[in-house]
Parts: C-alpha cells; sequence; structure tokens
C-alpha cells in the first residue's frame, strides 16, 4: 500500500518566462489558490498524509511558508532541495533517505487532475513494481506516450514522439515501488542534459513490472506549464468552483473528510481564515 507521496516543485518553468522569473512556477495562480496545492490536493484524496516536496533552494522557504509541516491538516510535510534541475527523476533520489525504501506516489507539481480519482484510489495497492496512467489526448506529440496491447501490458512508451504510436498519454502522477530512489540515481542523463522520466519508466518495463491504467471519462488532466494551459486551468477551477459552489482542492475540507482533523479543527482553521468568503466556506462545511 503506498502511504507516502511526492511533489516536484522546481524546474526552471522557462515556457512561462517572465512570469517565473520572481516566483515558483508552482506558486503562481491557478485561478483562487497557488498551483502546488492542487497535486498536494490529489495526494490528500487518494489517502496519502506524509508528502516530500522537493524544489529548488531559492524558493524552499516561499513552500514552507504556504504549507509549514502539514500539522494543521493532520499531515507530516517535509521538504527537500534539487541544487539544480537536472531531471524528474533526480527528485526520487533525492527523495530517497525520506522514502527509506517505501514506494510511493510521484506527482509533478505543474499538474492538475480532477474527477473520479477510483481507478488512481484503487491502484494504490501496489507492492512491487510500477503503475502509471494513460489518458486521451489529441496533441500526442506533446507529451510521453505509452503503447499498450489489448490485455494492458505495456510495449512502448516514447516521449515527445514525432510519429507517435498511440494517442494514450501518460500524465505526471506515477506510483513507484521500494526500488524506486536506487533506479533514479542509476539512470543517465540524456542528450539534454537531464535524466529522464521515461527511462525511469523503461527500467521498470524492461523487468516486466510496469503496468498502465486507463483513466477514465469522468477525469480530466491538465498541466498548467505554459501560459495558454495556466489560463485554461484557471478557467476550469472557476467554472468548476462557480457552477458547483464547492471549492476545488480546499486542503482543510479534504483533510476532515478524510477524517485526519476533526470539526472543532476544521473551526479553528476557518477562525484563522484572513479571506472571509473561506473563512465562510469552510464553516459553511459543517452546517450543512
Ligand atoms: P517541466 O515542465 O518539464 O520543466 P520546467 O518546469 O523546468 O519548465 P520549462 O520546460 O518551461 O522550462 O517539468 C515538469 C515538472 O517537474 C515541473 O513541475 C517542474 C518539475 N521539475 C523539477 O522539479 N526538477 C527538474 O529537474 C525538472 C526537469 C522538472
Amino acid at each position: 500500500m503506498i502511504r507516502k507521496g511526492v511533489i516536484l516543485a522546481g524546474g526552471r518553468g522557462t515556457r512561462l518566462d517572465p512570469l517565473t522569473r520572481v516566483v515558483s512556477k508552482q506558486l503562481l495562480p491557478v485561478y483562487d489558490k497557488p498551483m502546488v496545492l492542487y497535486p498536494l490536493s490529489l495526494l490528500m484524496r487518494c489517502g496519502i498524509r506524509e508528502v516530500m516536496l522537493v524544489t529548488s533552494p531559492e524558493w524552499l522557504p516561499s513552500y514552507r511558508s504556504l504549507l509549514g509541516d502539514g500539522s494543521e491538516l493532520g499531515m507530516e510535510i517535509s521538504y527537500s532541495v534539487q541544487e539544480s534541475p537536472r531531471g524528474v527523476p533526480q527528485g526520487l533520489a533525492i527523495a530517497g533517505p525520506w522514502l527509506a525504501g517505501e514506494g510511493c506516489c510521484f506527482i509533478l507539481g505543474d499538474n492538475l487532475f480532477f474527477g473520479n480519482l477510483d481507478p488512481l484510489r484503487e491502484a494504490m495497492n501496489l507492492e512491487k513494481g510500477a503503475r502509471i496512467f494513460a489518458v486521451p489526448t489529441r496533441e500526442p506529440e506533446r507529451f510521453g506516450i505509452v503503447e499498450v496491447d489489448a490485455t494492458g501490458q505495456v510495449l512502448s512508451i516514447e516521449e515527445k514522439p514525432r510519429t507517435p504510436k498511440s494517442d494514450l498519454a501518460i500524465p505526471g502522477v506515477y506510483l513507484f515501488d521500494g526500488s524506486v530512489a536506487r533506479r533514479a540515481e542509476s539512470l543517465q542523463p540524456s542528450q539534454r542534459g537531464e535524466t529522464e522520466i521515461c527511462d525511469l519508466m523503461a527500467s521498470y518495463l524492461r523487468e516486466d513490472e510496469l503496468e498502465c491504467r486507463e483513466l477514465g471519462r469522468g477525469f480530466v488532466w491538465l498541466d498548467a506549464g505554459t501560459p495558454a494551459s495556466l489560463l485554461e486551468a484557471g478557467n476550469f477551477v472557476s467554472a468548476m468552483e462557480h457552477r458547483t459552489g464547492y471549492e476545488v482542492a480546499c486542503l482543510e475540507e479534504i483533510s476532515w473528510r478524510q477524517g485526519w482533523i476533526n470539526e472543532a479543527q476544521l473551526a479553528d482553521l476557518a477562525r484563522k481564515q484572513a479571506n472571509p468568503a473561506r473563512r465562510k466556506y469552510l464553516q459553511s462545511l459543517t452546517e450543512s
């Protein structure tokens, strides 16, 4: 069973420059809250209470002051530094000592997931190997693409293929067993000087330990790494919140619904809100 989560929140954010000159990409607003709260909310909704956030030295204090140690949410949030962005799998190598041989759910800090998480939750019982997910896309050239056979067996994985073998994109959430840190450490950098997440998945595939599950129609995956997708994500959250009246990725609410904090603790968190609308929202949860 996966109990730990790792969020990767470093990187260069060049596609969002100049937005990312003085703010970390994953702290930019997606409608009404910093981006990183969305991937964190996904981990929480999957029952994960122990989280490691990996980021660059310059932004670490900002993440720490936003999220603290997690205790107010009934969680444990820890932090590690990636000195320079030398690849996505490096985040897992850095988290290695904290993982201490346990598996984890690994999520990219600029990936947002909405809707039915049941397939993801069901996959959390992983003991050995790795699980990735697949989402149909109309732009396979932009993403990591997985080819699967009729039984769901992974045949190939390719990063941004010119001639894609399928239209199934691999979103930035992965489940790995306890061997992941060791595997991540042994990866060699690619031509662009970074270790690649595709190579990490390939190391499991070579041993027949990579499983892929398709995420159904009730599931929406957005990444917010470009100006257009950042705006699209903000518009999406805005529409969801206005039409449903529910806040998306409200960490206090999720923690309370998970039973990690009680009603009195939620009331306490509500009182501490500077934003009156948020205070009211949190208070309304226990009134209905
Ligand atoms: P990318 O979006 O691939 O890279 P980036 O964030 O540096 O952006 P750009 O391509 O515009 O320069 O990274 C995916 C996620 O992984 C994102 O949340 C940043 C994070 N990341 C790290 O934390 N460390 C790294 O070394 C890399 C490559 C990415």
